[in-house]
């Protein structure tokens, strides 16, 4: 026979004809930190994931740095909550940033930037009093953040809130500080999805009345995609990312094919959950985790946000 397909897909030779491959070096972990706490303590809508202390989110990023992982993607939830999310600007997040590069100075730290943490109302901006983000004074709250992060030692910014100008303004205030090599991963790519519930619970930022389809992308869309990525690559962004991952594999597929950019892909609380729960409570095996992780990479994604990190990492160095 000529073409015996199943020639390549002996043992030995598998490996060689791979084209795809899953890497710890693809691999962030999220962290989230919170002031509120005397010990870590478990998500209630996350299982196996957990709220940290400064202490012992410095503990985790030294796990996390042993497994082989990169980097890790931190999130902060403070004490006061205020209309302007001021709290943003120092506590928690600075103090864990500097804390890590101290202490565990081998893993890359990228920093969440938004406000939704950070407000009473939960909205990712300063809102008017219908409820309407308001660009110029949110910018320059998320510009001043990035600031403050990057004095604290951070490696990479990542602006999730999707606000129009972001970019522009978080390069330029970096730029003005003295941090021009500071590069921004922004979420040029987020879907107003119902995968985040879980993370809303994760940072207290659920809030009933918050309508995100202001500024998030309307799940039908996929030229509106490529219109946001090209707009966040001409202000400025070093790497994009694109949200959820799973149920969007196609738009990370159009994003790699027309740009050159590196992809960050983040696979939602919602997409943990449902593959979290499907292996705890039925009969899928802990393997579908790399499966899925190599799907994203399949798609084109450079490297993936996962709150599997640590399973995955395991996985791999045992393969
Ligand atoms: C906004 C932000 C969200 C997530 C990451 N950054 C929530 C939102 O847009 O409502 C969701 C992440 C997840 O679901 O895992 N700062």
């Amino acid at each position: 026979m000529v073409h015996r397909p199943s020639r390549l897909r002996r043992k030995g030779i598998a490996p060689l004809v791979r084209e795809t491959s899953l890497h710890l070096e693809d691999l962030i972990c999220p962290l989230f930190v919170d002031e509120n706490l005397e010990r870590p303590t478990n998500i209630a809508s996350l299982p196996e994931f957990d709220r940290h202390t400064v202490e012992s989110a410095v503990h985790e990023a030294g796990t996390v740095a042993d497994l082989g992982i990169p980097a890790i993607l931190l999130f902060g939830v403070p004490r006061h909550k205020d209309e302007t999310g001021s709290a943003s600007l120092s506590g928690v997040v600075q103090d864990t940033i500097s804390e890590i590069k101290r202490q565990v100075p081998g893993v890359t730290i990228i920093a969440d930037v938004c406000l939704c943490e950070y407000t009473s109302h939960g909205h990712c901006g300063v809102v008017d009093e219908k409820g309407v983000i308001m660009d110029e004074p949110t910018l320059e709250m998320l510009k001043q953040i990035a600031v403050t992060y990057a004095e604290a030692g951070v490696d990479v910014v990542a602006p999730s809130g999707m606000i129009d100008g972001m970019v522009a303004a978080i390069r330029a205030g970096l730029d003005e500080g003295g941090f021009k090599h500071t590069p921004i991963m922004s979420y040029a790519v987020k879907y107003c999805s119902n995968f985040y519930e879980p993370f809303r619970d994760a940072v207290d930022s659920s809030c009933a009345f918050v309508d995100r389809s202001q500024h998030q992308m309307d799940p039908a869309n996929t030229d509106e995609a490529i219109r946001e990525v090209r707009l966040d690559v001409r202000e400025g962004a070093d790497i994009i990312m694109i949200k959820p991952a799973l149920p969007y594999l196609d738009i990370i597929y159009r994003i790699k094919q027309t740009f050159t950019v590196p992809i960050a892909a983040y696979s939602v609380s919602g997409e943990y959950i449902m593959l979290h729960g499907a292996i705890t409570n039925s009969s899928l095996r802990p393997d579908v985790i790399n499966e899925v992780l190599l799907s994203i990479r399949r798609a084109g994604a450079d490297m993936i946000v996962t709150y599997f990190a640590k399973e995955a990492a395991r996985h791999l160095r045992q393969a």
